[in-house]
């Protein structure tokens, strides 16, 4: 038995990843600028490198809409500017938007499982990749010695 896609419910899920992802190159561009101290320069590309990640997965979810033949939204995610400086505090903020990413992209498997194979493909890949990317900045949250997560539990993201 074939169960329809519902391509109005993805085209609108889709939008909302390419809004979410489109706050995430504003995001981690800006913390980019907010970068002082010793760990500096390396800090600094990886924020980029992020920000460069997002707009690739932004761009993806554009390129979607449109193989569904509809209109890739213009606006972009909601943004908070909580003028903190602080490194914890800049990962932290990241893996909490990291993490609604994640549950957009979760939401999209939900709804194209056994229902289209391409998009299926695409969800998996982009939580695989989500996935492996709040590890990262879990890793990058904890102290050094510490082997726990800094969500434990939870599992990243
Ligand atoms: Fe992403």
């Amino acid at each position: 038995m074939v169960v329809a896609l519902d391509e109005d419910k993805v085209v609108a899920l889709l939008n909302r990843i390419l809004e979410q992802e489109l706050a995430g190159v504003v995001r981690y561009t800006h913390y980019s600028f907010l970068v002082f101290g010793f760990g500096r320069i390396p800090i600094v590309a990886w924020l980029r490198e992020q920000a460069t990640e997002s707009l690739m997965h932004a761009q993806q979810a554009g390129e979607m809409i449109t193989h569904l033949g509809a209109y890739p939204s213009l606006t972009i995610g909601p943004l908070l500017d909580s003028h903190q400086t602080d490194i914890g505090t800049i990962l932290r903020e990241s893996l909490e938007s990291e993490g609604q990413a994640l549950a957009l992209y979760k939401e999209l498997l939900a709804l194209v499982e056994n229902r289209s194979v391409m998009l299926e493909e695409y969800a998996r890949q982009m939580i695989h990749a989500e996935e492996m990317h709040a590890g990262e900045v879990d890793k990058m949250l904890r102290r050094p010695g510490e082997v726990a997560a800094f969500r434990p539990g939870a599992g990243p993201g």
